[in-house]
Formats: C-alpha cells, structure tokens, sequence
C-alpha cells in the first residue's frame, strides 16, 4: 500500500483547504514528511549522501534555532515519529520536543552517528489533536539541531495483536546430531518456511572446536522433527568457512528461494528452485562489498550480524544488529533485489546494548495494515524476546510488549508441561503463513521456533547446548 494514501502531508498555507478537500480518515496510518517542505531555520542542504527527498536542514550551531513540521491527524491521540537525522559533530545534539507550542520532552539525545553522512531514526512520541499539529525540535545546546532529513509520523496502538501474550512450549524438539565429519554440540538460529506439507528448516551448527556452519532439516510433522536428518551444507556449494544465522523464504519475482546468512564481517545470499534439496543451492555470493561505514562507525566491540529481509510491494528491507544497541535496516527495490542495498540506518538504539541486543524478526501481519518487529535481549533471568508494531515496514515503531514485566516471550510468560528444559527464549522465528518475501504471519495463529538450552550449562556461549524448541501462544482471541 502506498504510503501517501494514508496520511495526507497538508503545506501550512494550504491547511484549511486541504482539510476540507482531502481530509483523510481516522484509519489514516502513516507519512513522511520531509525537511525541505518543513519551517528550517537554516538551510536545506544536499552535500552529505544517504537523505530523502531533495535535502535535509542544517540549522546553524547555536542554541534554539529550529525545525517544526506541521502533521496532520484524522483523530486526537498519540504519534510516535521517526527522525531521520545524521550527527558527524562527536557530541550530543540535544533537542527540546513541543507539540503544538506545549513542551513535550526536552533533551531528546540526537547521539553522535559517526559522520554526517551516517543517519539515524530517534523515535519519539507525541499527543495529538484532530487536524494540523505543529512539531517543533529546538535546539537545547550550542551545536545547534543535527541535519534533520525527514520525520515520519505513524499512529501509536490500535494492534490486531494483543499487548500481553502468553505461550506454551514444547518439549526440545531438535537436537543436534554428528557425523563422521562433523561434531556438533548445538544447532540454534533456526528459519522455517512451510511448503509443499512440509517444515523446511535452516540452522548454525556449532562445532566442539566452535566453529559456525549451517544445516538443513525437514519434516512433517513437529513430533517428528527429531527424527530428521541433519544435512550439512558446508559439504554443499555453499561451503565451509564462518557460516550462521540463516533466513530462507521465496523470492516470488524470481520464482526462487534464497537463503541468506551471515559470513563473518558481511552478509551473503545462496539460491536453488528446490528447497528439498540441499545440494542445490548455489555458491554464496555477499550483499556488499565492504562492512558498510555507518555499521564500523557504530558497532564498537560488537559485531554485525542476525540480517533479516522483508519486502513490501516496493521495496526489500534489510534488517540487521551490532551486539551494540544498535539495530539497522537498508533498502532495495524490489525490481533490483538481491542487488543495490543502501548503507543502513540506524532504525533503533538502546544505550543499554544487552536490552536492543541481535535476532531480530520483522513480519506482515495477514489482514491487516499492520509490520511486527521482535528484537532479542539479554536479562538477568536469560533471553526474552520484545516486541514493537508499524503500519509501516520501515517503521516507526511503538511498543507493543517491550518490557521486562511484559515482554513478547520470556521464562515469565512461557508454560512449560513439567519443568522447563530452558529458561531462554531466544534467535529464532514465528511459523509464516506463507512463503514468500513478504514473511506474512497470521495475527491467530502465533508459533515461535526457538533456541533454548539446558539451564544449568554454563561455559564459553560458543559451546553451549543449544536445542530447539516451539512456542504456541495460549490465550489467541481469535
Ligand atoms: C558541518 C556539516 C553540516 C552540519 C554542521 C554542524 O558543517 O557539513 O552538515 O550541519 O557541520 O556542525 O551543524
Ligand atoms: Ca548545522
């Protein structure tokens, strides 16, 4: 769905016209407004790479200058807006929020994005009236504001999806199993489709010289997934080496599968026509050319890995995560997939890196106008998983159950029968309702595979005994 169908962007001068013309309806869900159509204190500049649209403000570096957009809403209530903006200085920019002239949040970071051509999204949430409302960042230091590119505007809650869950989890249903080559002490980071009355599963393979692979299994029916075979595809084209975190999923434009996965600093894809046989995929071939500037600039002691593609109608999203509170997201068009990817963007920071930590899943919700976004975090009590909605794939992204109290899946809302083989719920994916690169996901029908592993294990992470298990959720309204 186009997204200026939804949301109407309405120039000041032409407010009350437009209203009347083209007001749109309280559905109305989401829009970007762009800098240059905004009130800039400053200039709209176009010589730093990576902005929408025709440019972005640069207000000068002093404090209270200033860029305010005028939105529009077909109802009161909240927004949450994504900031586009980019930070070269090596401080803060902190900026004053207000809506509609009324404070809402002051000291908004503006944190540093490594250069002026590295950007970043700040979500930030907003009260809303019906009609115009002014949003206004004024800059709180010296520096002035960061170059502001764009802000997007979506309508915060109103999910087909409850805000609290709660599951019941299988037993281990999928452990790892040797061969002469290979000895492996755990199998983790699944992806699934289900095709042709089948599961086809991708997995890392950890090696007891802690070496990552991938492997591929298949079977009908979950209480037979242990039965399976463990094929290996470092023994296929795909080959050995550093090989972890796959996805699969059909590319319908080009009546193919892809099986993407991370190759140490870079993301790669393979592809075949038959998912059935491993043997068929082709050498692997890497997304970029180098660890993008943006992703070294950011990444600190962490590394970039967990890559996750969804496509719309129009474009393929990249997703992808540092270990360092930084989750990102590039773009292709669809027409232009696998190639083209855009540096990424800083699509969500936490300063806390353990609580925005890697393994994230983004997903179509069936039947309605709805993304869901799960990011994996690290607790005292082991991984849990939260969780975020958009109208749009690109976000921005409002909390659905993203706390400790109420997270998407964790050890507190997860019943096990009898005592639970895990106390972690953690990189894995929700069981599609289709193939393609849409990743569609049916809102009455929620089922995680993940990874857990024997509580009482301990030792270095990459020896630890990882299994798989599924998640069913157990109070659907559907
Ligand atoms: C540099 C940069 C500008 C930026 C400015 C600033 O001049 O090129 O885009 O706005 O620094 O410090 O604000
Ligand atoms: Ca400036």
């Amino acid at each position: 769905m186009s997204r200026s169908a939804r949301f109407v962007f309405i120039p000041v001068m032409a407010l009350v016209a437009a209203i009347v013309l083209i007001a749109p309806s309280a559905q109305a869900q989401s829009a970007r407004y762009e800098a240059e159509d905004a009130v800039c204190e400053g200039t709209i500049d176009s010589n730093h790479s990576g902005f929408s649209g025709d440019g972005f403000c640069n207000t000068p570096n002093r404090v209270g200058t200033h860029v305010e957009f005028t939105v529009y809403a077909g109802a009161p209530g909240t927004f949450t807006l994504g900031v586009k903006y980019a930070n070269g200085a090596g401080a803060d920019r902190p900026a004053d929020l207000s809506a509609n002239g009324a404070p809402v949040q002051s000291g908004v970071a503006f944190r540093p994005t490594g250069s002026w051509s590295g950007w970043a999204i700040e979500t930030l949430s907003v009260p809303v009236r019906e009609g115009g409302n002014t949003i206004r960042l004024t800059a709180a230091g010296g520096g002035g504001l960061a170059n502001i590119d764009y802000l997007d505007v979506v309508r915060a809650g109103g999910s087909v999806l409850p805000t609290s869950l709660q599951w019941n989890s299988s037993g281990s249903l999928v452990e790892p199993k040797s061969d002469a080559n290979h000895d492996i002490v755990s199998v983790k980071d699944p992806s699934v489709v289900h095709h042709d009355g089948r599961y086809h599963v991708f997995v890392s393979v950890v090696s007891d010289n802690q070496g990552y692979s991938l492997a591929y299994l298949s079977f009908t029916d979950w209480s037979r997934a242990d039965e399976a075979q463990l094929h290996f595809l470092d023994e296929t084209p795909i080959g050995g080496g550093y090989k972890a975190a796959p996805q699969v999923f059909y590319f319908e434009p080009q009546q193919r599968w892809y099986l993407t996965y991370q190759i140490g600093d870079n993301v790669a894809y393979s592809t075949t026509t038959d998912i059935g046989d491993p043997d068929s995929w082709s050498s692997p071939t890497p997304f970029y050319t180098d660890t993008p500037q943006i992703v070294l600039d950011n990444m600190g002691a962490g590394q970039w890995l967990d890559f996750w593609t969804i496509c719309d109608g129009a474009n393929c999203h990249m997703y992808s995560s540092d270990d360092n509170g930084n989750l990102y997201r590039a773009q292709t068009s669809v027409g232009n997939f696998p190639n083209g990817f855009t540096d990424p963007v800083i699509a969500m920071h936490d300063d806390n890196h353990h609580w925005l930590f890697e393994g994230a899943n983004v997903y179509k919700l069936a039947g309605a106008d709805e993304y869901l976004l799960l990011v994996e975090a690290i607790t005292a009590g082991g991984r849990i998983f939260r969780s975020w909605t958009s109208p749009s794939v690109t976000g921005p992204w409002t909390p659905l159950a993203d706390t400790k109290e109420n997270p998407f899946a964790a050890r507190g809302n997860v019943a096990f029968d009898g005592t639970a083989w895990t106390h972690d719920f953690s990189h894995g994916e929700l069981i599609r309702s289709g193939i393609d690169q849409t990743l569609t996901i049916s809102p009455c029908d929620l089922r995680f595979l993940y990874q857990g592993k024997d509580p009482d294990a301990s030792g270095p992470y990459n020896l630890l005994p990882w299994r798989l298990g599924l998640l069913t959720q157990s109070d659907s309204p559907c």
